[in-house]
């Protein structure tokens, strides 16, 4: 049971504590006021890349997404916003030779950067192999998720090429094998919501030369 001297204590040391814990909040009040506010705050940031072979510099509110730089700014709408939070592919574009989700990334992030989106891989006329083998093979019915499709079967046959493994390679000591398992796994991360996924995976071995 606590004694009186050591009740007194505890009650001393809590005034203390709470007597700092004002100063602390004093402080901080004062530095927040000493921050610059409304429009004396900076909240956007250039940045230079290079999209499609064109260097394009823009001023950007720092929490843009490099998908709504491209599609918002640059006026590049073939990439396209399915979920923007990364989970449908449909955003997908190639940044120095990677393939990634443009929904999930910051402009600012980029600065510098190689960006190829589907208007860069080929235009009507002069399509790409990947773009000519998607329309041969009908890999597409509304085409929504067809420009991030696209995208990622030219990335995923270069990461094969590159002896990127992934989670179904089961030799990880000799070169990938260019199958249709090993493509079916690497474009798992892009949603088909018309289910073209057999007539898409046609399309990328017709590119890729192996057999379905
Ligand atoms: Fe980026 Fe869906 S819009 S993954
Ligand atoms: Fe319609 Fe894929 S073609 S979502």
């Amino acid at each position: 049971m606590s004694t009186y001297n050591q009740l007194e204590l505890s009650r001393r040391e809590l005034l203390i504590s709470s007597a700092a814990t004002v100063v602390v909040t004093g402080t901080a009040a004062s530095s927040a006021a000493a921050q610059p506010a409304g429009d004396d705050m900076k909240f956007t940031t250039p940045v230079a890349f290079t999209v499609n072979g064109e260097r394009r510099e823009l001023e950007v509110d720092n929490r843009t997404t490099l998908l709504d730089a491209l599609r918002e700014h640059l006026h590049l709408t073939g990439t396209k916003k399915g979920c923007d939070h990364g989970q449908c592919g449909a955003c997908t574009v190639i940044v120095d030779g990677h393939r990634i989700n443009s929904c999930l990334t910051l402009a600012v992030m980029h600065g510098g950067d190689e960006i190829t989106t589907i208007e860069g891989l080929g235009q009507p006329g002069n399509l790409h192999p990947m773009q000519a083998a998607f329309v041969k093979h009908d890999g597409f019915q509304c085409g929504y998720c067809t420009p991030g499709q696209i995208c990622s079967s030219i990335a995923v046959l270069e990461e094969i090429k590159a002896d990127i493994p992934s989670h179904v390679t089961a030799d990880l000591t000799g070169p990938a094998k260019l199958t249709a398992a090993e493509v079916r796994e690497r474009m798992s991360g892009n949603i088909c919501r018309c289910g073209a996924y057999s007539n898409i995976l046609d399309a990328i071995s017709e590119v890729g030369g192996f057999e379905v």
